[in-house]
């Protein structure tokens, strides 16, 4: 089991959840967050921390493709293991339409 980044986290990256990470297993891209599954030891102190419920089980049903996507790009982009600013506009993305489709392969900055 894991935890997974889903796709409400796309053009919000509140940062909340690595802040409370005992094991550091968040990866950054550009405009969303991704959990490492191999890292990550299921203890849930995130899920709760994420402003816009972008973070859920792995049994959740809503998880699809993300579990996937979280593999993938956490081999990809750097670690990020501490809280940096959201973007300007997060509170005004946290509800935008069709977030899939502007979800960036491209690796963040990390820290
Ligand atoms: Fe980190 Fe725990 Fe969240 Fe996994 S469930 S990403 S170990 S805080
Ligand atoms: Fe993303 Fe929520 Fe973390 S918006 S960066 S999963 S606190």
């Amino acid at each position: 089991m894991t935890y997974v980044v889903t796709e409400s986290c796309i053009k919000c990256k509140f940062t909340d959840c690595v802040e409370v990470c005992p094991v550091d297993c968040f990866y950054e891209g550009e405009n969303m967050l991704v959990i490492h599954p191999d890292e990550c030891i299921d203890c849930g102190v995130c899920e709760p921390e994420c402003p816009v419920e972008a973070i859920k089980p792995d049994t959740d049903t809503s998880v699809g493709e993300w579990l996937d996507i979280n593999a993938q790009y956490a081999k990809l982009w750097p670690n990020i293991a501490e809280q940096k600013p959201a973007p300007p506009d997060a509170k005004d993305n946290a509800d935008l339409p069709n977030k899939r489709e502007l979800f960036s392969p491209n690796p963040g900055g990390g820290n």
